[in-house]
């Protein structure tokens, strides 16, 4: 067979087992054949890339990087909804409705709305060719290669008269449990974390790797369908020929007839509502009929046939019985508010279930810091206010203190030593967290510091989890990183615990038998080639996030000249400032680190880089820096970073006193520009770069 033939039909294979997963819940093949074909299709298409199909299930896994996104115009302009907050304004609309229909028999549709970011998807002869942000409404930026990440979203549609071109909306969103796993490991590593999954949705669909889009989980609801001609009769047909089409359309809706149902799906939401897998705010009301809908027409911003209602985020009183103290990785110290409901005030708290909120049972929710404790001037024993931030992470809104007459209350006094190992406490300057400076011998550091050393972004031994972790460091065979490589398969087999999750009070228990071990041990050996950069991140060392440390990684070359670099030598990498330069520093000084480093290094992990250094083409652009900015005519933009790495120039990544020129393309945005110019930085056209590396 040739490669085109074989291409189609792994294509269509897959495609076939794809639907079947994700529509049926039916899986007719093996995890591992499965992923043998689809290897099979990418290295085939990677050599004959002329016969990749457009609608190729290798995009699911993205690998694409976006370096920026085009901004597109909207064919049909995406619109926003009018809110309503209450049942009148909702009974007000409906008459609107009534008059602006001539009395005419109508019917609506319900259904919920969700919380995330709307997208349009374009398909031509049933091939989806286009996703796009919803942007101002008029121009969206072009999504499609993370678009087609999305595992329920068909990249072709395989149907009968099929309009030639059309246009498919939704609401594209990152399941709750999506965003946990997220934030929690964005925790790990010192990444700052979402406030919600909305804004993890929106940052996830653009970001510039469309292979850690695939990684995220996001997902999609279908709700509108657009055509050039009137292809159905009402909403309702629309939403099951787009279920039979196979899109996820959300479920839930209903056709009602009256207003009073309208109200009654509202109250039946309500509560229902959260035990669905993402975020909904409120509900969205449509005319059923097309045509009663062009009757209707437009607002200049929003459809007069649709309408939202805003649940209002549940609010309610909780007692706040004590304040406990977490110590994270890096030693910061988060103070956590303890609740009960007010009915569980003369409870031991051991016994006490929490504030019902939303669906959930809240027992705990962040203070953040000691500032916030200070700016809420809450008390132990106050009747405090608590919400839900995005339906999603309860927040204590506010006290009221006039209970404190009836029960009195007593201050909080922030602890001054450490909670877990006794250490006295410090704050840095300009910092608003409190810190244990004891990084060596403090329990939650120094298990913090392995879980960061085996995430996927550093070591990525994927056999290894926390509860893994817990087991290792509880029995001592694990305090440092370094340990990991000492272990053996005797000192493994049959170790046991039982894992109480603090929230939910469930015990899980780890036990360690023979194949769970080999594992472990795979893992551990295959570490070992994981590269130099990755090794650099791993060590978990303050400020130094992954890409500091790629940077370093390229700069320095080995561990050994990073640990002997002096100061100003460090701060003489491009982007590495004080701060960091500071943090490496007293990172090589403590000897556990020293020790630590020594020891991975005799485990045979990578401490060298083994990037091939860039062959000089001249030194002409030696010492000069460089920042590229928008769009060029005979590059693209890592065309034209190599060809100043080549002629000895360096890269910056931001418009500081320290740069000597901006290449400036077409299309960049003004006020990079503007800071250059006032920084009098050089900026070159694409024109005067050429001449200058041609002299
Ligand atoms: S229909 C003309 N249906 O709400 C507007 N929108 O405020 C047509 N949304 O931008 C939108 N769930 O992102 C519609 N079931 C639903 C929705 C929904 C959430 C979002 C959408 C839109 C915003 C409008």
């Amino acid at each position: 067979m040739n490669p085109e033939q074989r291409i189609q039909e792994l294509t269509e294979t897959i495609q076939h087992y794809n639907y079947r997963y994700y529509q049926d819940s039916v899986s007719e093949i093996s995890d591992f054949d499965f992923d043998q074909l689809l290897k099979e299709l990418k290295s085939l298409e990677d050599q004959y890339p002329e016969f990749r199909l457009e609608d190729s299930p290798t995009q699911r896994v993205g690998g694409t990087i976006n370096k920026t996104f085009n901004a597109v115009y909207h064919r049909y302009p995406m619109l926003s909804l009018d809110n309503t907050y209450n049942e009148q304004e909702l009974r007000n609309f409906d008459d609107r409705v009534r008059k602006g229909l001539d009395g005419e028999a109508y019917e609506y549709i319900c259904e919920l709305k969700f919380d995330g970011i709307s997208l349009s998807f374009t398909y031509e002869n049933g091939v989806l060719v286009r996703g796009v942000t919803r942007g101002d409404g008029t121009r969206g930026d072009e999504i499609t290669h993370n678009v087609k990440t999305i595992r329920t979203l068909p990249l072709r549609v395989k149907a009968d008269n099929l309009p030639p071109l059309f246009e498919i909306r939704g609401e594209g969103f990152m399941p709750i449990s999506s965003f946990q796993k997220l934030n929690e490991e964005m925790e790990t590593l010192g990444d700052t974390v979402y406030a919600n999954p909305r804004n993890a949705a929106s940052g996830s669909f653009k970001l510039q790797d469309s292979a850690e889009t695939a990684r995220r989980g996001l997902d999609c609801y279908l709700y509108s369908f657009l055509s050039d001609n009137e292809f159905f009769k009402s909403h309702e047909e629309s939403l099951e020929a787009l279920k039979a089409w196979g899109f996820n359309v959300s479920p839930g809706w209903k056709k009602v007839q009256t207003i009073d149902e309208v109200i009654e799906y509202i109250h039946e939401w309500e509560e229902k509502r959260t035990t669905l897998p993402l975020a909904t705010d409120g509900i969205v009301i449509k005319v059923n009929s097309f045509e009663q809908q062009r009757e209707l027409g437009f607002t200049a911003k929003s459809p007069r046939w649709a309408i939202s209602f805003k649940y209002k985020a549940e609010n309610k009183p909780a007692i706040l019985r004590a304040v406990t103290y977490q110590v994270g990785r890096t030693g910061a110290v988060t103070p956590v508010a303890n609740l009960c409901d007010l009915t569980e005030r003369a409870l031991p708290y051991n016994q006490v279930k929490g504030v019902h909120l939303s669906g959930t049972r809240v027992k705990r929710a962040t203070l953040h810091n000691a500032n916030e404790l200070e700016r809420l001037g809450i008390q132990l024993g106050d009747t405090v206010f608590v919400e839900k931030s995005g339906e999603i992470i309860p927040k204590i809104t506010g006290v009221d203190v006039t209970q404190r007459e009836l029960f009195p209350t007593q201050p909080i006094v922030f602890p001054t030593t450490c909670p877990e190992c006794g250490s006295a406490l410090q704050r840095n300057e300009g910092e608003v967290a409190f810190f244990c400076p004891n990084d060596s011998h403090c329990p939650p550091q120094l298990k913090g510091r392995i879980e960061h050393f085996i995430h996927r972004k550093a070591m990525n031994i994927e056999s290894l989890g926390e509860g893994k972790i817990e087991l290792l460091f509880d029995t001592n065979l694990v305090r440092t990183p370094a340990d990991l490589y000492d272990l053996n398969y005797d000192k493994l087999l049959g170790l046991e615990k039982n894992i109480v999750n603090e929230e939910t009070g469930k015990a899980k228990k780890i036990s360690f038998r023979e194949k769970t071990v080999e594992n472990i041990l795979k893992g551990i050996d295959l570490s070992k080639t994981v590269p130099f950069k990755n090794v650099l991140f791993a060590l978990g060392i303050r400020f130094v996030g992954a890409t500091v440390a790629e940077k370093l990684a390229a700069y320095f070359k080995s561990i050994d000249a990073l640990r002997s670099a002096s100061y100003d030598q460090l701060i003489a990498v491009p982007e590495i400032g004080g701060r960091i330069a500071l943090s490496i520093e007293s990172y090589f000084s403590v000897p556990e680190n020293q020790d630590l480093v020594e020891r991975l290094k005799n485990a045979g992990i990578q401490m060298e880089s083994d990037e091939k250094p860039v062959e000089l083409e001249s030194n002409i652009l030696e010492g000069k820096t460089f920042v590229i900015s928008g769009v060029f005519e005979n590059f693209d933009r890592d065309d034209l970073k190599l060809k100043i790495e080549v002629n000895g120039g360096r890269i910056l990544s931001g418009v500081s006193g320290k740069l000597n020129y901006l290449l400036a393309g077409a299309n960049m945005g003004p006020s990079k520009l503007e800071k250059a110019r006032k920084l009098g930085v050089t900026i070159l056209s694409e024109e005067e770069f050429l001449a200058m590396i041609e002299k």
